[in-house]
């Protein structure tokens, strides 16, 4: 039988355990999918450990790439043997699994599995980010700050950004991370560890600031990213790797100069069918004409996913990580 990740409570990485479970045949709509990769993600640290409620067991797991084995009545644009990937519905630790095809495109000859479940879901989220949430604020030349730039949608965003002609800021907590950040694109790079990140970002910008902060640290930059803002700037809130933001008055924007705050999900921004393709369209046109590159930079076996949440939670991780099945 095939084996998956299941969690009967939320709680620390050692709740995620390996079973045998049956998976069935794909009903009206539904394919069944054997996976050749599963992304790691911060938001499967959130499901697990409870931050993001979930239904049980099939709780973590969000992405993940392979092949189709089997397919069900009434399904449309897929055949088996169809090489897929995708990104959001939850449960994708596990070797084989039944999913509806709402959420799957077809990965291009050229980009492999471990390529294809790495990049779903933080590539789309870069795409949206910088395409389509901060658009309206950006004009080419301009200089932006992203937190955390040696991380998975770190290492893409530096890339893409660089693409699109703007010049990022990252943060980083480490000489090693901040030289790999460099290497993807980042032009700047501040060790928010030790060093003042606002002071640091108004002497680049020469006292403006930035028109945009792109913050998945969540607690600990909350306040250093508001004040990095110039005037009517964007605060582009999009993830809590710290530990969630605390509730704050809506007076503080006033008081930090007309900002504006969004808080962004990727699930919104993919939500029908056509903003699906034309972000994964636009990621893997990113990756054909090379003006964003892909390394794994870490692999775990399926059986060892409670070890990849804790090198993801412990900051030893860069980049992109896979979990093979
Ligand atoms: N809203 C959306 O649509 C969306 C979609 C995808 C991802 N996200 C968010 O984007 C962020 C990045 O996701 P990712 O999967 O690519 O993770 P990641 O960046 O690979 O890992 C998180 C990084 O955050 C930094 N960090 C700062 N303080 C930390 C702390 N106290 N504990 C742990 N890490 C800390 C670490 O880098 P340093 O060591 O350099 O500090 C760490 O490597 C996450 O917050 C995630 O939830 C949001």
């Amino acid at each position: 039988m095939p084996k998956s990740i299941l969690i009967h409570e939320a709680g620390g990485p050692e709740k995620m355990q390996l079973h045998e479970v049956a998976v069935g045949d794909p009903g009206p709509g539904q394919v069944r999918i054997r996976h050749g990769a599963i992304g790691l993600n911060y938001i499967d640290v959130y499901t697990r450990s409870g931050l993001y409620p979930t239904p049980l067991p099939n709780a973590v797991g969000r992405e993940g790439a392979g092949t189709i084995v089997a397919v069900g009545p009434r399904v449309k644009g897929f055949r088996k043997g169809d090489r897929v990937a995708y990104c959001g519905s939850v449960g994708a630790y596990c070797e084989e699994r039944v999913m509806g095809t709402e959420q799957l495109v077809k990965v291009p000859a050229g980009v492999s599995d471990e390529q294809a479940a790495a990049i779903m879901l933080k590539g789309m989220t870069v795409e949206y980010l910088i395409d389509r949430c901060a658009k309206p604020w950006l004009k080419k030349g301009d200089t932006i700050l992203f937190h955390a730039a040696a991380g998975g949608v770190g290492l893409l965003f530096g890339q893409w950004a660089k693409a699109r002609g703007y010049k990022t800021i990252g943060t980083t907590s480490s000489p090693e991370k901040a030289a790999l950040a460099r290497k993807n694109g980042f032009k700047w790079v501040i060790d928010y560890t030790k060093d003042d990140v606002v002071a640091k970002v108004k002497e680049i910008t020469k006292g403006r600031g930035v028109p945009v902060v792109f913050d998945g640290v969540g607690k600990d930059t909350w306040e250093a990213s508001l004040n990095c803002l110039q005037s009517r700037g964007l605060m582009i809130s999009f993830g809590n790797a710290s530990g969630p933001v605390a509730p704050q008055p809506p007076a503080i924007l006033g008081a930090k100069g007309s900002l504006y705050l969004t808080r962004p999900s990727l699930a919104a921004y993919t939500a029908t069918r056509k903003d699906l393709d034309a972000s994964a369209r636009s990621l893997f046109k990113m990756i054909s004409t090379r003006k964003v590159r892909i390394s794994i930079d870490q692999r775990y076996p399926l059986a060892a996913a409670a070890q990849a949440h804790r090198d993801l939670e412990s900051r030893k991780t860069t980049g992109q990580t896979v979990i093979i099945p």
